[in-house]
């Protein structure tokens, strides 16, 4: 591979055990700016100390699922080490078997969230591990990992994107002086660090994200989630005034957040392929509560009026709202898909698609648009949480974009 200008602190990542004033520290932490080459002077950095250090020890490689750890590391590590290692995969036993001619070592990959994974590293002894988005796993799994590092010289290589001032993460091993408490080197990373990025590509990732995502993602600070959600949403740049009419080119899709005292939110959703564009074109927005109680048929029966002729792809529903989806699934006229309800990972989706043009909503969806207006995080919670008001068509929107819009545009990050 062919490495642009490394900036100073990945060259640091990439050398620090092998330099005399840091010989005797534990491990390292670079947290900061997305894209800013985290994760691959962290990799090769940590393949480089293992491989002149060790000789048939066994290392741990950690992301926040195997999946994800193979799609922003393993994958990328022929080229990144190209020439310089023999890398064999073993990919039923996740494993990883590198070897220099000198020297030879098993590499196991593990994700932090899958459940197994901690089963599996209790039981070993390691020489080293490296966490690669330390942020997104559970505690109990990194403070595992880190108590089987009793090989002498083992060492903990951590990179992750800021969260909030209150995540474990942060606490425990990042706040004040906690780095020189716990012996390792602390180096906060800012996309000036990464010299292969175009001032163009630059200017595509900040103007994807707003409010607290910005301050965490492009600034690399760790705060809270505070004020509105989506602050960046505007009637002028977001509202489409068009009349709505069928086209046979456009997919259609359903979202719903079942509520029977809560209102009851849905939406229509149009993408169109070519423009890769959606549209939210029509809202079912009934204000149930004790006087206006109506039962699942009365909902199916307005749920079929707004969705008239159009032929739609399927319905994607809560998956807490069972009895509702039984309805739906009685009549056969639609297949229903239970939407990925995570709630964070949700808001960064809507975030960006409402941040890069790809996602608008047709005048009539009024009750959207007041959410919105109002929708907020909850300041006093602990860890990033939404305040649970005015959340009804926010959250079939956010079904909608982690379920059926990120596939349509083949979102993987
Ligand atoms: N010095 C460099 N030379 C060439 N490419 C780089 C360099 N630093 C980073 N990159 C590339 O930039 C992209 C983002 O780097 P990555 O390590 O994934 O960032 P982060 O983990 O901070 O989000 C990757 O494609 C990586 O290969
Ligand atoms: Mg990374």
């Amino acid at each position: 591979m062919i490495y642009q200008k490394l900036s100073k602190r990945q060259i640091l990542t990439l050398t620090w055990w092998n330099r005399d004033r840091f010989l005797d520290m534990d491990g390292i932490i670079c947290d900061g700016a997305i894209r800013s080459g985290k994760t691959m002077s962290m990799s090769v950095g940590f393949l480089l100390w293992s491989m002149s250090k060790f000789d048939n020890q066994v290392f741990a490689m950690c992301g926040n699922t195997i999946a994800s750890l193979r799609r922003n590391v393993i994958t990328h590590l022929p080229v990144w080490v190209e020439g310089i290692f023999e890398i064999e995969e073993h990919t039923k036993e996740n494993m990883l078997v590198i070897s220099n001619g000198k020297s030879t070592n098993t590499y196991y990959l593990f994700g932090g969230k899958d459940e197994g994974s901690y089963k599996l590293i209790q039981g070993m002894t390691l020489a080293g591990v490296f966490f690669d988005e330390v942020v997104l796993m559970p505690k109990s799994f990194v403070d595992q990992a880190v108590a089987r590092c009793s090989v002498d010289g083992s060492k903990y290589w951590f990179n992750c994107n800021p969260d909030g001032p209150g995540h474990w993460f942060y606490t425990e091993w990042i706040k004040g002086d906690q780095p020189k408490k716990k012996h390792v080197i602390y180096l906060h990373f800012t996309m000036a660090d990464n010299f292969s990025l175009s001032p163009k590509i630059k200017k595509r990732y900040e103007s994807m994200y707003s409010g607290v995502f910005y301050s965490r993602y492009i600034l690399g600070l760790w705060v809270k989630a505070e004020g509105l959600v989506y602050p960046m949403f505007s009637r002028d740049r977001h509202v489409v005034h068009k009349p709505v009419e069928y086209k046979p080119r456009c997919r259609y899709y359903v979202s719903i957040d079942y509520g029977t005292v809560n209102p009851f939110a849905a939406g229509l959703y149009e993408y169109n392929p070519a423009e890769k564009r959606a549209t939210m074109v029509r809202e079912l927005y009934y204000r149930g509560g004790s006087a206006n109680r109506v039962d699942n048929e009365a909902y199916y029966s307005m749920l079929v009026q707004m969705i008239g002729e159009t032929p739609i792809e399927y319905i994607i529903i809560d998956p807490s709202a069972s009895s509702f989806i039984e309805t739906i699934q009685k009549y056969g006229q639609y297949m229903v898909v239970k939407a990925n309800n995570d709630v964070v990972d949700g808001i960064q989706d809507v975030t960006k698609f409402m941040n890069s043009g790809v996602l608008f909503f047709h005048e009539s969806c009024t009750a959207t648009f007041d959410e919105f207006e109002t929708y907020s995080w909850d300041e006093k919670a602990k860890e990033d949480a939404v305040i649970k008001e005015h959340d009804h068509s926010m959250d079939q929107l956010r079904y909608f974009c982690r379920t059926a819009l990120r596939s349509e545009l083949k979102w993987v990050v």
